[in-house]
Parts: structure tokens; C-alpha cells; sequence
């Protein structure tokens, strides 16, 4: 198995270019579902996560080409709308080829899904919207069997209480291919979203209250959709605020381009807070740490976009390590999202956990050891730990960072870190 060994102390320095977001992506690789002609995508990043959404679609049938950061998909030649299990195990997005699975097909079985272990992460409400649009779910032998009533969907007012960005997107789909009107009340306002909207809007639907809580979308009346320009994907704003708080903790100078600053806000906040600055330019930023190289403490609340995102929790309670007080991090999204607190302890870390809460008090250094990678960003809040420790850290179970990190061993390479990438 691949381990990660990281000589840390080191200071960072130059330009990174942040990749396409695999949040982003993976709902517009599952939309081309929609479709019975080809669909071309760009800046798709190179990341496990896309590759078991594209290997999904072609077990369903589909025509796939990728390469590099490009795909052409062209669900045409669909011949079957049965998840298997194999592939949804390996990823819980895999869930969201169910609305448009349902929506184009009118029937379709899609296996329960997996994914990294934070938590229960039921999929009641996806199933409750479509249920809403007329659909029979029944849930047999680890599968949710849906069924679209004769005629195909119908369009409905979905009150969701609470905000899922899975569940927004899958009735997002499902309703672009309804007959009538879906109203999705409590809808998430994710940059994700936003741009599923605006994909489904450039094929011709109709969809109003995009970037807010209310989302009202034309449903086509089964005709299947088409996508007429490329799809670009937008640049990854976890993968940003990770090389952003990369600069924080080693206390360096580092560019990022490629960047959607306004997705980026609650992140940059909390980093002034703390005491860095920025240069803005267009869709670049360079963080500056404190010039006294001293990090304050940070309190932290995860809420939905555009609160403090929970995928940047990890990353920001290992910069908080190492800041002059007690840093106070909640948790509101996800009930077990705190398996980074036991290994980032190993590393001379002095967190204190009661409930969501965790109770970050300041050491004066980190140091190396071996530790185990749990979940996706918690492996990058052991990396980033890592970086800013003395002597030598080994991670391991790094294909959790495989399946959401492009290049990260690359990247953090040409900005100067000492990283390895060993087979035991
Ligand atoms: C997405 C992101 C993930 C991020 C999360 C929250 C993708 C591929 N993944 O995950 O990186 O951490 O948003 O920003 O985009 N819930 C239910 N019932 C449901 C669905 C969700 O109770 O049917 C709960 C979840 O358990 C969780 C909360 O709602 O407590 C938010 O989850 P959700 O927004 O659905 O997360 P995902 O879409 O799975």
C-alpha cells in the first residue's frame, strides 16, 4: 500500500494552480445522464472520485473518453440503470445518479451508498423529493428500487428540513426531465449548485431563484436534454483554502491561481483573523502569513455556503494548532467528523474534544510520527500538520487523498516541501 513521507520544517514558496472541483464535477458528470447526445467537460480534475463516476456511467452503458482533464460523455447508448454496489460502495456520490437515472428512464436501482465515515449520512431527504415527484422507492437487498409513475415524473413543492447538497442536486435533475413545475424550498446554495443550475439552464431549462434557498425549475416533459458548450468545471474552493492554509501553518509566502475568491470568503476571514494577509488579482491570491510569524486563534462554527465550509474543518484545526491561544472548533454538519483529532495528537497536537465541539490548545511545535489518513480532508489536515512538524511523518491509507487531491504530492513538491510518495 502507498504511504506518504513527509520531512516537515520547511518553507514553502511560489505558485500553485488549483484544479476543477471534484465537488462540482461529479454532479456534471452524473447530469450528461440527462442527455442522449454527447457532453464535453473541461478542467475536470484528475482525481479516483471522477474516475469511479466515469467507470459508473460506462458500466450503465454510456460512451466515455477522458483523458487528462478533459471528457466527452455520451449517454446515448445507456443500456442499463442499475447501480451496482461495487462502484456505489467506493463513492457515496454515486447516489446522484439516481434523479436522472429516474427521471430519463422512468425506473431505475441504485445501491446504498458508502463513502468516507463521517457520520450516518442517510439519503432520506433525496429519496423524500422524488417521492414528492410521484415516484414508488422501495429499498430491497441494500438497493432503493424507484419507479417513476406512468408518464414519467411530475413536478411538486419539496420542503427540505435541512439543507443537503446531494439532495438539492439529485431533484435538480429530476425535475429538469419532469412534467410541470418543482419548487425546492431549503434548497442548498452551494458554487456546486450553482453551476448544475446554470449547466441544466444552458440546455434550455427553465430554472428561477438560482444561488438561493428557493429554486424553481421548468421540468422538459421527459424529452432528454442537450447540451450544446463545453462544460467547464469550476475551480475547487477545498482544494484552494487547503494550500491557502498550507501558506498559514509553515508560515509562507504562496500564489494560487485559478480561484473564485468569492467562494473562498468565510476561509479568507478566518486566516485574517489569524493574522495573514492577501494580494488579490483577478483569480489569483497570494496568502502572507503574520509578519511577527505568530498565528492567532480562531473560532470556528461549520455551517452551509456560505458559512465556513465543513470539508475546511480538519485543515484549519491543524493550522489552530500551532496559533498563540485556545482555538474553539464546532462541528454542525457531520455527528463524527473528528477522527483527525486522535492522529493529529500523535503529531504534539493538544486537542480536547466534548460533543461537535473540539478545544484546540496551543503547543509550541509539532513533530513527526506515523499516522493514519481516516477520511478525505482529514488526510490533508495530517499532510498540512505534517508540513509545519520537525522530523519525518508517514501517513498512511493516502488513498483517501487520492480520491479528492489532484497532483497533491506534485503540487506541494514544486512549492518546495519535501513529500515522497512510498509503496510498503
Ligand atoms: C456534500 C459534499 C461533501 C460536503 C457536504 C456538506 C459532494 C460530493 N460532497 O456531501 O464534501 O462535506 O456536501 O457540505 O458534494 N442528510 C440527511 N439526509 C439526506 C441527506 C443529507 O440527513 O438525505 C444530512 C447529512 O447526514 C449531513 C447534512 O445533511 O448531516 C449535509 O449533508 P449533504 O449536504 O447532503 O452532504 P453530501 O451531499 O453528502
Amino acid at each position: 500500500m502507498d504511504y506518504l513521507e513527509i520531512e516537515g520544517g520547511r518553507r514553502l514558496s511560489g505558485t500553485v494552480r488549483i484544479s476543477g472541483a471534484k465537488n462540482s464535477a461529479l454532479p456534471v458528470i452524473a447530469a450528461t445522464l440527462l442527455s442522449d447526445h454527447p457532453v464535453v467537460m473541461e478542467n475536470l480534475p484528475d482525481v479516483v472520485d471522477i474516475r469511479t463516476l466515469l467507470k459508473l456511467l460506462t458500466i450503465l452503458g454510456a460512451n466515455v473518453e477522458h483523458e487528462g482533464n478533459r471528457a466527452v460523455i455520451d449517454c446515448g447508448s445507456v443500456n442499463s440503470t442499475r447501480a451496482v454496489y461495487e462502484i456505489v460502495a467506493q463513492m457515496r456520490a454515486s447516489i446522484l445518479v439516481l434523479g436522472p437515472l429516474l427521471s430519463r428512464f422512468g425506473e431505475c436501482e441504485v445501491s446504498l451508498p458508502g463513502g468516507c465515515a463521517i457520520g450516518q449520512r442517510p439519503i432520506d431527504l433525496h429519496l423524500k423529493a422524488l417521492e414528492v415527484m410521484g415516484a414508488t422507492i422501495e429499498i430491497k437487498g441494500g438497493y432503493v428500487h424507484a419507479i417513476a409513475p406512468e408518464g414519467g415524473l411530475h413536478g411538486g413543492t419539496i420542503v427540505f428540513d435541512k439543507v443537503s447538497v446531494g439532495a438539492t442536486e439529485n431533484t435538480l435533475m429530476a425535475a429538469a426531465l419532469a412534467h410541470g413545475t418543482t419548487k425546492i424550498v431549503n434548497a442548498a446554495r452551494e458554487p456546486e449548485i450553482v453551476q448544475l443550475c446554470q449547466m441544466l439552464a444552458a440546455a434550455g431549462v427553465s430554472i428561477d431563484g438560482v444561488g438561493t434557498g428557493r429554486i424553481t425549475i421548468e421540468g422538459t416533459g421527459g424529452k432528454a436534454l442537450r447540451f450544446p458548450d463545453p462544460v467547464r468545471i469550476i475551480p475547487d474552493r477545498i482544494e484552494a483554502g487547503t494550500y491557502l492554509c498550507a501558506g498559514a501553518i509553515t508560515r509562507s509566502t504562496i500564489t494560487l491561481e485559478d480561484v473564485e475568491i468569492e467562494h473562498i470568503q468565510s476561509m479568507l476571514d478566518k486566516l485574517e483573523g489569524m493574522g495573514c494577509s492577501f494580494e488579490i488579482d483577478g483569480n489569483s491570491i497570494t496568502i502572507f502569513p503574520p509578519e511577527d510569524g505568530r498565528l492567532k486563534e480562531v473560532n470556528i462554527v461549520t455551517a452551509e455556503y456560505p458559512g465556513f465550509p465543513t470539508d475546511m474543518q480538519a485543515q484549519f484545526m491543524a493550522v489552530a494548532t500551532l496559533a498563540e491561544g485556545e482555538s474553539l472548533i464546532e462541528e454542525r454538519l457531520f455527528e463524527n467528523r473528528f477522527m483527525h483529532v486522535s492522529e493529529l495528537n500523535r503529531l504534539g497536537a493538544d486537542i480536547w474534544l466534548k460533543g461537535n465541539v473540539a478545544a484546540v490548545r496551543p503547543v509550541d511545535e509539532l513533530y513527526g510520527a506515523d499516522v493514519m489518513a481516516t477520511d478525505l480532508r482529514a488526510s490533508s489536515a495530517l499532510v498540512l500538520a505534517a508540513l509545519a512538524a520537525r522530523g519525518t511523518t508517514r501517513i498512511r491509507r493516502i488513498y483517501h487523498l487520492d480520491r479528492g487531491y489532484d497532483d497533491l504530492q506534485g503540487k506541494l513538491s514544486k512549492l518546495g516541501a519535501s513529500i515522497t510518495r512510498l509503496h510498503e
